[in-house]
């Protein structure tokens, strides 16, 4: 039996877990989850604490390194946590993600793993995210090596990313291979400005200082929205720093500020203030075009939204005569990039900034024949609002990671619409839903698409037919 804390040799490392972890194997047979490490490598480890009946080991040293690897792209690869499969060549982050899906189709929906058809990869593999954001802080996070140096820190403030497990420290970002490179100069720029100014960066255990975050987005027809969150109103500081950013990136659509003095970084309770430019950026698929504001969500890569929608719409086979539902709809993106093939099609969503967002989309669009409803859909999605809206044709469902509410499975199996496309960015709750759907639904097929290279995401989307 391992002891905590004990040296483990030759952990051969055989699947990914979660959050980017791996699964490794001892000689002896026992299983640990190790970071740093991808299938195929052989490490010896210190198996230091269990976490949920699962070993947790950490790499002391490789005795062998995986063939799967590649070398990473980005400087900050390890400090930042941003993206933990940079050093994992790109077939083989296709491969287990595709087998996650599998795994989980089989055991947890206890269905046919074959029917999961190959992975759809991500044309771009760096670059594709729309959405950025970034925080300021007054203590960056100090590397091992800049701690053993002894040599003295003179830059401490840093704009980048949290690090992982220590929320009150930010690790510098010089380089992020996420997003197009104006990203780079812009975030640059302002950390540059703010360091010669002297304005003071937020302190996560204060909570005081001037600059706290800063969002970057942009859409595949290269509109920007910037927006520079402050923690004081310091009039003449904000409108120094926007009027240097304005002047230095005339490009910029949509320039906002806000004032945020909650403790937390949420903003959709604040108010953005328009510094420049116009309120929105466009964003386009296909023929269908969203406006999106500050508070909007969209899908963070959009030239893989359209092929996953691509995806669900070639799933659900639509008829010009069917009804549709778009359970969890967000901001409409998908029932008003669906709109043109069917009769009509009706979205339920429970953020009502989101259904605000729909509903001026279908307006920009000039579409008619769809319908949006606020709520939680296991309150709004009833027998009662069935029978005064129609029986669909076509469900299609895309909810949170949490997957459905039981209630709003059981209003599907009661309903028995011919068709339901389920779309999910967890495949375990994916498999927990679908097994539970089986009662009266055949599993067709499942396509994983690729989202988000050099990370662990996988989304997939499930098509099942009434028995
Ligand atoms: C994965 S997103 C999908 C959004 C949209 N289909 C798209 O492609 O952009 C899930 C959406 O479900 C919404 N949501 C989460 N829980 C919900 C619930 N219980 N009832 C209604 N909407 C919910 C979220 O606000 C979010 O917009």
């Amino acid at each position: 039996m391992a002891k905590k804390n004990k040296i483990i040799p030759n952990i051969t490392i055989i699947d990914i877990a979660h959050k980017g972890k791996s699964i490794g194997k001892d000689e002896n047979g026992y299983v640990y989850l190790i970071e740093g490490t991808v299938p195929g490598d052989v490490v010896n480890a210190v198996y230091y604490k269990k976490r949920k009946g699962l070993r947790v080991a950490k790499v002391l040293e490789h005795v062998i390194y995986s063939e799967r690897r590649t070398e990473a792209k980005c400087d900050h690869f390890g400090v930042c946590g941003g993206c933990k499969w940079q050093h994992f060549q790109y077939d083989s982050q296709l491969y287990f993600k595709e087998k996650q899906v599998r795994d989980a189709i089989e055991r947890i929906a206890m269905l046919d793993g074959s029917k999961v058809e190959s992975i759809l990869p991500c044309d771009d593999i760096y670059y594709y995210r729309n959405k950025m954001e970034y925080s300021f802080c007054s203590k960056r996070w100090i590397t091992e090596a800049e701690a053993e140096s002894n040599a003295e820190i003179t830059d401490k403030k840093a704009l980048g990313f949290h690090r992982p497990g220590y929320f009150s420290k930010v690790v510098n970002i010089d380089t992020c291979h996420l997003q197009d490179d104006f990203g780079n100069q812009v975030r640059n720029f302002l950390h540059a400005f703010a360091l010669e100014k002297e304005y003071s960066y937020y302190d996560y255990d204060t909570q005081r200082g001037l600059l706290r975050n800063v969002t970057l987005r942009n859409t595949s027809i290269n509109e920007w929205m910037v927006s520079v969150i402050f923690r004081d109103r310091e009039e003449e500081k904000i409108e120094e720093l926007m009027s240097a950013v304005q002047q230095k990136f005339p490009e910029i659509t949509s320039l906002y500020y806000v004032v945020n003095q909650k403790q937390n970084d949420t903003l959709y309770d604040q108010e953005y203030h328009l510094y420049h430019g116009v309120p929105k950026i466009t964003e386009q698929l296909g023929d269908v075009k969203y406006n999106i504001g500050p508070k909007s969500f969209f899908q963070t890569n959009s030239l893989q939204a359209k092929k996953l929608y691509d995806v669900a719409v070639d799933m659900a086979g639509l008829d010009a005569e069917d009804l549709v539902y778009d359970l969890y709809t967000g901001l409409g993106s998908i029932a008003l990039y669906i709109a043109d093939q069917c009769k009509y099609v009706l979205g339920i969503e429970e953020i009502p900034q989101a259904i605000e967002d729909a509903k001026v989309n279908q307006e920009l669009n000039g579409i008619e024949n769809a319908g949006f409803y606020t709520g939680d859909v296991k309150d709004i999605f009833t027998a009662d609002f069935i029978e005064s809206n129609g029986r669909p044709d076509v469900v299609i469902t895309d909810p949170p990671r949490a997957g459905m509410h039981e209630t709003v499975i059981q209003t599907l199996l009661k309903l028995e619409a011919p068709k339901i496309v389920y779309i999910s960015c967890n495949p375990a709750t994916q498999a927990r839903d679908i097994k539970m759907l089986s009662e009266s639904y055949e599993l067709v097929k499942v396509k994983p698409v690729d989202m988000f290279p050099q990370t662990q995401h996988i989304e997939s989307v499930a098509l099942l037919k009434l028995k």
